[in-house]
Protein backbone atom coordinates (compact mmCIF):
# COMPACT_ATOMS: atom_id res chain seq x y z
CA UNK A 1 0.00 0.00 0.00
CA UNK A 2 1.12 3.93 -0.72
CA UNK A 3 2.43 5.81 2.36
CA UNK A 4 3.06 9.18 0.89
CA UNK A 5 3.73 12.69 2.46
CA UNK A 6 3.26 15.93 1.64
CA UNK A 7 6.28 18.12 1.79
CA UNK A 8 4.98 21.54 -0.11
CA UNK A 9 2.08 22.03 -1.80
CA UNK A 10 4.37 20.53 -5.04
CA UNK A 11 6.49 18.33 -3.30
CA UNK A 12 5.84 14.89 -2.09
CA UNK A 13 7.79 12.25 -0.18
CA UNK A 14 7.36 8.87 -1.68
CA UNK A 15 10.23 7.42 0.47
CA UNK A 16 9.81 4.17 2.74
CA UNK A 17 11.56 2.69 5.44
CA UNK A 18 13.53 -0.27 6.88
CA UNK A 19 13.40 -1.52 9.82
CA UNK A 20 14.63 -5.00 8.96
CA UNK A 21 18.38 -3.88 7.90
CA UNK A 22 20.39 -5.08 9.96
CA UNK A 23 24.21 -3.65 9.41
CA UNK A 24 23.95 -0.25 7.18
CA UNK A 25 26.69 -0.79 4.94
CA UNK A 26 27.27 -3.67 6.47
CA UNK A 27 29.13 -1.92 8.99
CA UNK A 28 26.76 -0.03 11.53
CA UNK A 29 24.00 -1.63 13.34
CA UNK A 30 20.49 0.50 12.73
CA UNK A 31 18.86 -0.53 15.79
CA UNK A 32 16.42 2.31 15.01
CA UNK A 33 16.10 1.15 10.99
CA UNK A 34 16.57 3.85 8.36
CA UNK A 35 14.69 5.76 5.72
CA UNK A 36 15.51 6.14 2.05
CA UNK A 37 14.01 9.36 0.86
CA UNK A 38 12.66 9.98 -2.59
CA UNK A 39 10.60 13.33 -2.99
CA UNK A 40 8.80 13.81 -6.28
CA UNK A 41 7.95 17.25 -7.21
CA UNK A 42 4.86 17.77 -9.45
CA UNK A 43 4.85 20.48 -11.34
CA UNK A 44 4.15 21.32 -15.00
CA UNK A 45 6.76 18.40 -15.75
CA UNK A 46 7.24 16.37 -13.13
CA UNK A 47 10.59 15.31 -11.37
CA UNK A 48 11.82 13.03 -8.70
CA UNK A 49 14.66 13.16 -6.59
CA UNK A 50 16.63 10.30 -6.56
CA UNK A 51 15.30 6.49 -5.56
CA UNK A 52 15.76 4.22 -2.70
CA UNK A 53 17.33 0.93 -1.62
CA UNK A 54 16.53 -2.51 -3.51
CA UNK A 55 15.32 -3.33 -0.06
CA UNK A 56 11.70 -1.23 -0.22
CA UNK A 57 11.97 -0.61 -4.13
CA UNK A 58 8.41 -2.08 -4.09
CA UNK A 59 6.56 0.07 -1.81
CA UNK A 60 8.39 3.18 -3.72
CA UNK A 61 7.16 2.47 -6.58
CA UNK A 62 3.76 2.02 -5.10
CA UNK A 63 4.49 5.59 -3.55
CA UNK A 64 5.33 7.27 -7.26
CA UNK A 65 2.32 5.81 -9.01
CA UNK A 66 0.07 6.95 -6.74
CA UNK A 67 1.65 10.30 -6.10
CA UNK A 68 2.28 10.91 -10.13
CA UNK A 69 -1.93 10.14 -9.93
CA UNK A 70 -1.55 9.06 -13.44
CA UNK A 71 1.29 12.03 -14.73
CA UNK A 72 4.14 10.67 -16.25
CA UNK A 73 7.26 11.20 -15.19
CA UNK A 74 9.99 13.51 -16.93
CA UNK A 75 12.92 14.02 -14.90
CA UNK A 76 14.47 11.85 -12.19
CA UNK A 77 17.37 13.48 -10.59
CA UNK A 78 20.36 11.75 -9.24
CA UNK A 79 21.71 13.43 -6.85
CA UNK A 80 23.92 10.61 -5.55
CA UNK A 81 24.42 7.40 -7.44
CA UNK A 82 25.00 4.98 -3.90
CA UNK A 83 23.06 2.05 -4.95
CA UNK A 84 20.62 2.58 -1.66
CA UNK A 85 19.70 5.70 -3.56
CA UNK A 86 19.90 4.83 -7.17
CA UNK A 87 18.59 0.75 -6.66
CA UNK A 88 15.30 1.81 -8.84
CA UNK A 89 16.34 3.49 -11.15
CA UNK A 90 16.15 0.70 -13.89
CA UNK A 91 12.87 0.01 -13.03
CA UNK A 92 11.89 3.50 -12.87
CA UNK A 93 13.74 3.35 -16.54
CA UNK A 94 11.11 0.36 -17.31
CA UNK A 95 8.08 2.17 -16.71
CA UNK A 96 8.78 5.65 -17.90
CA UNK A 97 11.24 4.79 -20.82
CA UNK A 98 10.84 8.83 -21.73
CA UNK A 99 11.75 10.27 -19.09
CA UNK A 100 15.06 12.20 -18.54
CA UNK A 101 18.23 11.14 -15.68
CA UNK A 102 19.28 14.43 -15.08
CA UNK A 103 22.60 14.19 -13.51
CA UNK A 104 26.34 15.21 -13.87
CA UNK A 105 29.42 14.08 -15.58
CA UNK A 106 30.94 11.99 -12.85
CA UNK A 107 27.37 10.95 -12.10
CA UNK A 108 26.90 9.04 -15.75
CA UNK A 109 30.51 7.52 -15.37
CA UNK A 110 29.14 6.00 -12.03
CA UNK A 111 25.41 4.98 -13.56
CA UNK A 112 27.37 2.72 -16.46
CA UNK A 113 29.40 1.12 -13.60
CA UNK A 114 26.66 0.41 -11.66
CA UNK A 115 23.56 -0.28 -13.87
CA UNK A 116 23.05 -1.92 -16.84
CA UNK A 117 20.87 0.49 -19.12
CA UNK A 118 20.84 2.37 -22.03
CA UNK A 119 21.82 5.82 -20.06
CA UNK A 120 22.86 7.92 -23.66
CA UNK A 121 19.86 8.30 -25.09
CA UNK A 122 17.56 9.77 -22.01
CA UNK A 123 20.55 12.02 -19.76
CA UNK A 124 20.88 15.65 -19.40
CA UNK A 125 24.24 16.70 -17.98
CA UNK A 126 24.17 19.71 -15.64
CA UNK A 127 27.30 21.15 -13.98
CA UNK A 128 27.74 23.58 -10.98
CA UNK A 129 25.22 26.15 -11.23
CA UNK A 130 23.04 25.08 -13.89
CA UNK A 131 19.51 25.34 -13.88
CA UNK A 132 16.00 23.25 -15.08
CA UNK A 133 13.02 24.87 -15.39
CA UNK A 134 9.88 22.13 -14.59
CA UNK A 135 7.16 25.13 -15.04
CA UNK A 136 6.51 27.06 -11.75
CA UNK A 137 9.92 25.76 -10.24
CA UNK A 138 13.30 26.62 -11.10
CA UNK A 139 16.16 23.76 -10.06
CA UNK A 140 19.64 24.84 -9.73
CA UNK A 141 22.48 22.54 -8.94
CA UNK A 142 24.96 22.75 -6.84
CA UNK A 143 28.45 20.09 -7.23
CA UNK A 144 29.11 18.58 -3.67
CA UNK A 145 32.02 16.24 -4.75
CA UNK A 146 33.13 14.31 -1.96
CA UNK A 147 30.33 14.83 0.74
CA UNK A 148 30.89 12.03 0.53
CA UNK A 149 31.31 10.42 -2.92
CA UNK A 150 32.98 12.43 -5.77
CA UNK A 151 29.48 12.66 -8.47
CA UNK A 152 27.50 14.16 -5.25
CA UNK A 153 25.38 17.41 -6.07
CA UNK A 154 22.72 18.93 -3.78
CA UNK A 155 19.47 21.44 -5.46
CA UNK A 156 18.38 23.86 -5.00
CA UNK A 157 14.41 25.15 -5.42
CA UNK A 158 14.23 29.06 -5.84
CA UNK A 159 10.48 28.86 -6.01
CA UNK A 160 9.57 27.20 -2.51
CA UNK A 161 13.53 27.42 -1.19
CA UNK A 162 14.34 23.92 -0.75
CA UNK A 163 17.59 22.48 -0.26
CA UNK A 164 17.83 18.80 -1.66
CA UNK A 165 20.57 17.90 0.37
CA UNK A 166 21.13 14.21 -0.39
CA UNK A 167 23.49 12.83 2.44
CA UNK A 168 23.76 15.90 4.51
CA UNK A 169 21.16 16.38 7.07
CA UNK A 170 20.69 12.77 6.96
CA UNK A 171 20.09 10.71 9.53
CA UNK A 172 19.98 6.79 10.95
CA UNK A 173 16.59 6.11 12.05
CA UNK A 174 13.34 4.75 10.62
CA UNK A 175 10.41 7.77 10.46
CA UNK A 176 8.05 6.77 12.47
CA UNK A 177 4.92 8.27 11.19
CA UNK A 178 6.25 11.80 11.41
CA UNK A 179 8.27 13.55 8.41
CA UNK A 180 9.76 16.89 9.85
CA UNK A 181 12.20 16.95 12.64
CA UNK A 182 9.48 19.32 14.41
CA UNK A 183 6.88 16.80 14.75
CA UNK A 184 9.30 14.43 16.70
CA UNK A 185 11.31 15.41 20.17
CA UNK A 186 14.50 15.32 17.89
CA UNK A 187 17.26 16.39 20.37
CA UNK A 188 16.05 13.18 22.80
CA UNK A 189 15.09 10.79 19.68
CA UNK A 190 17.53 11.59 16.71
CA UNK A 191 19.63 13.99 17.84
CA UNK A 192 22.56 11.00 18.40
CA UNK A 193 21.49 8.88 14.87
CA UNK A 194 22.59 12.68 13.21
CA UNK A 195 25.60 12.66 14.58
CA UNK A 196 26.65 8.92 14.22
CA UNK A 197 25.45 9.41 10.40
CA UNK A 198 27.30 12.22 10.01
CA UNK A 199 30.51 11.75 11.72
CA UNK A 200 30.73 8.31 10.80
CA UNK A 201 29.84 8.54 7.03
CA UNK A 202 30.58 12.10 6.27
CA UNK A 203 32.85 12.95 8.77
CA UNK A 204 36.31 12.49 7.00
CA UNK A 205 34.91 15.26 4.23
CA UNK A 206 34.73 18.44 6.75
CA UNK A 207 36.73 21.25 4.46
CA UNK A 208 34.33 19.41 1.53
CA UNK A 209 31.34 20.34 3.74
CA UNK A 210 32.35 23.72 3.89
CA UNK A 211 33.43 24.47 0.70
CA UNK A 212 29.51 23.51 0.04
CA UNK A 213 28.00 26.16 2.39
CA UNK A 214 30.59 28.79 0.70
CA UNK A 215 28.67 27.87 -2.27
CA UNK A 216 24.97 28.11 -0.54
CA UNK A 217 25.91 30.82 1.26
CA UNK A 218 23.88 33.25 -0.98
CA UNK A 219 20.87 30.98 -0.10
CA UNK A 220 21.45 29.84 3.28
CA UNK A 221 19.70 32.47 4.89
CA UNK A 222 16.44 31.98 2.82
CA UNK A 223 16.33 28.10 3.11
CA UNK A 224 13.01 26.98 3.84
CA UNK A 225 12.63 23.39 3.72
CA UNK A 226 15.70 20.90 4.02
CA UNK A 227 15.45 17.28 2.36
CA UNK A 228 17.92 15.16 2.92
CA UNK A 229 18.14 11.11 1.34
CA UNK A 230 17.72 9.72 5.09
CA UNK A 231 16.06 11.04 7.96
CA UNK A 232 13.54 14.04 9.07
CA UNK A 233 12.81 16.61 6.32
CA UNK A 234 13.73 20.14 8.17
CA UNK A 235 11.73 22.93 7.85
CA UNK A 236 11.79 24.82 11.41
CA UNK A 237 14.84 25.65 13.47
CA UNK A 238 16.86 24.89 10.63
CA UNK A 239 19.79 26.93 12.03
CA UNK A 240 20.15 24.41 14.66
CA UNK A 241 21.07 21.78 12.59
CA UNK A 242 23.26 23.63 10.68
CA UNK A 243 25.12 25.14 14.01
CA UNK A 244 25.96 21.32 14.41
CA UNK A 245 27.16 20.73 10.97
CA UNK A 246 29.61 24.14 11.16
CA UNK A 247 30.85 21.87 14.34
CA UNK A 248 31.29 18.61 12.98
CA UNK A 249 32.78 19.94 9.70
CA UNK A 250 35.09 22.05 11.33
CA UNK A 251 35.92 19.57 13.85
CA UNK A 252 35.06 21.69 16.89
CA UNK A 253 33.80 19.65 20.01
CA UNK A 254 30.48 20.29 21.16
CA UNK A 255 31.31 19.79 24.46
CA UNK A 256 33.86 20.81 27.11
CA UNK A 257 34.26 17.68 28.86
CA UNK A 258 36.12 14.22 28.92
CA UNK A 259 35.17 10.94 26.96
CA UNK A 260 37.31 7.73 28.62
CA UNK A 261 37.59 5.24 26.05
CA UNK A 262 38.97 2.36 28.17
CA UNK A 263 39.77 -1.32 27.51
CA UNK A 264 39.78 -4.11 29.97
CA UNK A 265 41.12 -7.60 29.72
CA UNK A 266 40.51 -8.62 33.73
CA UNK A 267 38.79 -5.44 34.76
CA UNK A 268 42.07 -3.78 36.28
CA UNK A 269 42.38 -0.52 33.80
CA UNK A 270 38.38 -0.26 33.65
CA UNK A 271 38.84 0.30 37.70
CA UNK A 272 41.43 3.00 36.90
CA UNK A 273 38.76 4.40 34.11
CA UNK A 274 36.18 4.80 36.84
CA UNK A 275 38.55 6.46 39.40
CA UNK A 276 39.42 8.81 36.87
CA UNK A 277 36.44 9.40 36.02
CA UNK A 278 34.80 9.69 40.23
CA UNK A 279 37.82 12.04 40.24
CA UNK A 280 36.34 14.66 37.97
CA UNK A 281 33.06 14.61 38.85
CA UNK A 282 34.08 15.05 42.54
CA UNK A 283 35.81 17.91 40.75
CA UNK A 284 32.85 18.89 39.41
CA UNK A 285 32.93 18.30 35.54
CA UNK A 286 29.94 18.09 34.47
CA UNK A 287 30.44 16.11 31.07
CA UNK A 288 32.08 12.98 31.85
CA UNK A 289 31.63 9.71 29.41
CA UNK A 290 32.82 6.30 30.68
CA UNK A 291 32.94 3.92 27.18
CA UNK A 292 34.20 0.23 27.17
CA UNK A 293 36.39 -0.19 23.68
CA UNK A 294 35.48 -3.88 23.42
CA UNK A 295 31.90 -3.38 23.98
CA UNK A 296 31.11 -0.40 22.27
CA UNK A 297 30.42 -0.06 18.01
CA UNK A 298 33.23 2.56 16.95
CA UNK A 299 30.66 4.59 15.10
CA UNK A 300 29.31 5.59 18.76
CA UNK A 301 32.73 6.31 20.09
CA UNK A 302 33.94 8.39 16.82
CA UNK A 303 30.36 10.03 17.04
CA UNK A 304 31.63 10.60 20.81
CA UNK A 305 35.02 11.73 19.72
CA UNK A 306 33.57 14.54 17.73
CA UNK A 307 31.52 15.52 20.61
CA UNK A 308 33.77 15.77 23.24
CA UNK A 309 36.91 18.09 23.70
CA UNK A 310 38.84 16.16 25.97
CA UNK A 311 39.58 11.86 25.10
CA UNK A 312 41.25 9.56 27.81
CA UNK A 313 42.60 6.47 26.20
CA UNK A 314 43.10 3.60 28.34
CA UNK A 315 44.16 0.05 27.34
CA UNK A 316 46.66 -2.80 28.13
CA UNK A 317 49.24 -4.11 26.13
CA UNK A 318 48.36 -6.87 23.77
CA UNK A 319 50.83 -8.81 21.70
CA UNK A 320 53.37 -5.96 22.34
CA UNK A 321 50.60 -3.64 20.64
CA UNK A 322 47.90 -1.98 21.55
CA UNK A 323 45.10 -3.30 22.67
CA UNK A 324 43.25 -4.57 19.05
CA UNK A 325 39.67 -2.85 19.69
CA UNK A 326 41.66 0.39 20.85
CA UNK A 327 43.75 -0.15 17.68
CA UNK A 328 40.81 -0.26 15.60
CA UNK A 329 38.86 2.86 17.06
CA UNK A 330 42.26 5.09 16.50
CA UNK A 331 42.62 4.23 13.26
CA UNK A 332 39.29 4.78 12.70
CA UNK A 333 39.10 8.22 14.24
CA UNK A 334 42.60 8.82 11.77
CA UNK A 335 40.31 7.60 9.04
CA UNK A 336 37.58 10.12 9.79
CA UNK A 337 40.14 12.87 10.07
CA UNK A 338 39.20 13.29 13.95
CA UNK A 339 41.56 16.38 15.02
CA UNK A 340 42.27 19.09 17.56
CA UNK A 341 41.44 16.77 20.73
CA UNK A 342 43.91 16.78 23.90
CA UNK A 343 44.21 13.40 24.75
CA UNK A 344 45.73 11.46 27.77
CA UNK A 345 47.01 8.25 27.90
CA UNK A 346 47.15 5.30 30.61
CA UNK A 347 48.21 2.15 29.76
CA UNK A 348 48.86 -1.22 31.11
CA UNK A 349 51.12 -3.92 31.16
CA UNK A 350 51.90 -6.82 33.64
CA UNK A 351 55.97 -7.28 31.78
CA UNK A 352 56.29 -5.48 28.60
CA UNK A 353 54.10 -2.05 28.53
CA UNK A 354 54.43 -1.38 25.08
CA UNK A 355 50.94 0.28 23.76
CA UNK A 356 51.94 3.33 25.73
CA UNK A 357 54.11 5.03 23.44
CA UNK A 358 52.46 3.49 20.24
CA UNK A 359 49.51 5.48 21.36
CA UNK A 360 51.64 8.50 21.70
CA UNK A 361 53.17 8.19 18.37
CA UNK A 362 50.08 7.15 16.86
CA UNK A 363 48.34 10.20 18.31
CA UNK A 364 51.26 12.85 17.41
CA UNK A 365 52.62 12.00 14.28
CA UNK A 366 49.58 10.29 12.40
CA UNK A 367 46.43 12.69 13.26
CA UNK A 368 46.54 16.44 13.23
CA UNK A 369 46.19 18.70 15.99
CA UNK A 370 46.36 16.02 18.80
CA UNK A 371 47.91 17.63 22.02
CA UNK A 372 48.96 15.24 24.83
CA UNK A 373 48.06 16.34 28.32
CA UNK A 374 50.23 15.27 30.93
CA UNK A 375 52.21 12.28 31.46
CA UNK A 376 50.82 8.60 30.36
CA UNK A 377 50.16 6.77 33.07
CA UNK A 378 51.56 3.26 33.50
CA UNK A 379 49.58 0.18 35.40
CA UNK A 380 51.40 -2.74 35.91
CA UNK A 381 48.88 -5.72 35.95
CA UNK A 382 46.75 -3.60 38.62
CA UNK A 383 46.68 -0.34 40.15
CA UNK A 384 49.49 0.81 43.17
CA UNK A 385 48.91 3.69 45.51
CA UNK A 386 51.58 6.02 43.17
CA UNK A 387 48.49 5.38 40.19
CA UNK A 388 45.86 6.93 42.60
CA UNK A 389 48.18 9.81 42.98
CA UNK A 390 48.98 9.94 39.46
CA UNK A 391 45.21 9.87 38.67
CA UNK A 392 44.65 12.46 41.36
CA UNK A 393 47.67 14.93 39.15
CA UNK A 394 45.63 13.80 35.83
CA UNK A 395 42.28 14.84 37.19
CA UNK A 396 43.50 18.11 37.94
CA UNK A 397 45.22 18.53 34.96
CA UNK A 398 41.89 17.89 32.76
CA UNK A 399 40.04 20.12 35.29
CA UNK A 400 42.42 23.35 34.10
CA UNK A 401 42.63 22.37 30.85
CA UNK A 402 39.14 21.96 30.24
CA UNK A 403 38.50 25.65 31.71
CA UNK A 404 40.90 27.15 29.39
FE1 LIG B 1 22.74 6.64 1.86
FE2 LIG B 1 25.86 8.04 0.62
O1 LIG B 1 24.15 7.29 0.81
Amino acid sequence: MYSTKKVTDDLIWVGANDRRLAMFEGVYSVPKGVSYNSYLLRDEKTALFDTVDKAVDRRFLENIIHALDGKKLDYLIVQHIEPDHSAGLCDLIARYPDMKIVCNKKTLGFIQQFHEVDIDSRVHIVGEGDTLSTGKHTLRFFMAPMVHWPEVMVTYDATDKILFSADGFGCFGALNGALFADEVDFSRDYMDEARRYYTNIVGKYGPQVQAVFKKLAPHLDRIKYICPIHGLVWRKDIEYILGKYQLWSTYEPEKKGVLIVYGSMYGNTESVAEALAAKLKIQGVKDVLLRDVSNTHVSWLIADSFTYSHIVIACPTYNLHIYPPMAYYLEDMKALNLKNRTCSIIYNGSWAPKCGDLITAFLTDEMTGMTILGEKILITSAATEENVNQLEQLADALVSSLKQ
